[in-house]
């Protein structure tokens, strides 16, 4: 594991952009797992920075999003698609056909999970994998649990989760109550995986994460066990690393 202290949240976007972006200059059409949440804005900023410059492109890029809650459309302004969109994809020549974000509105959810676990598959799998962490440890969707979750399932948000994510939406209670998610199989199979995180509400599972044991209660002690992942933070959320 490879820990980078950042000087604030902005440099710790920019050094989280560059990995990427050395990425794709790397392997020009490499699968990038994406993740949502107010962590990662900014590392989209500067990566539609890089794209502008020229310095890279996204025109042979992959990418699949590690979840979505169930019951938004993908027109709705809290759906991780419009997200997506508003945020990146509108913004970089990455192709429609490209992008791959799991169907909270599907049916049939149970084939929709097996579906994009099998789309991540047929592309290889995830050369890097982009991560926030929730306060409550969780990765993607994943939450505290007895076990670790293998592939892309449905889960039931912890109301710590909903509290949290309540920011974004008018009332707490319109916050979906379940989601679907890559499983911690899904990102434990990502060649690569850099987890992001700033602001000292998420020091204390940070530290845990690192240098705790590798619980399921607090999903994101697994990638202790990933031969290629950075984690990179802002002086608050290391405070006690
Ligand atoms: C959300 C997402 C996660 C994200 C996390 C942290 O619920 N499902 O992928 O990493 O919570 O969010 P934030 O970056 O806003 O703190």
């Amino acid at each position: 594991m490879r820990i980078i202290i950042a000087k604030d949240y902005n440099d710790m976007s920019k050094k989280a952009a560059n990995m990427v972006a050395a990425q794709i200059l790397l392997k020009p059409n490499s699968v990038l797992g994406l993740a949502t949440g107010s962590t990662p804005v900014m590392t989209y900023k500067y990566l539609i920075k890089l794209f502008q410059d020229e310095t890279i492109s996204f025109c042979h890029v992959v990418t699949v999003n590690l979840d979505e809650y169930i019951g938004l459309s993908k027109e709705h302004p809290n759906s991780y698609h419009f997200f997506m969109q508003d945020i990146f994809f509108n913004h970089v020549d990455i192709k429609l056909e490209n992008i791959y974000i799991p169907d909270g509105m599907a049916m049939d959810l149970e084939t929709e999970c097996i579906e994009y676990e099998n789309k991540i598959q047929k592309n290889k799998g995830i050369d890097l994998q982009i991560l926030g962490i929730g306060s409550n440890g969780h990765i993607g969707f994943n939450e505290p649990d007895l076990k670790f979750e293998g592939i892309t399932h449905c889960i039931n948000l912890d109301d710590e989760t909903i509290k949290a994510n309540a920011r974004f939406f008018e009332k707490e209670e319109e916050v979906p109550r379940r989601a679907i998610t890559m499983g911690v199989k899904t990102i434990m199979n990502a060649r690569k995986i850099i987890l992001l995180a700033n602001g000292s509400e998420k020091a204390k599972t940070v530290f845990n994460a690192i240098h705790g044991k590798i619980d399921p209660a607090l999903p994101a002690s697994i990638l202790q066990l990933h031969p290629d992942v950075t984690f990179i933070l802002d002086r608050e959320a290391a405070y006690y690393i």
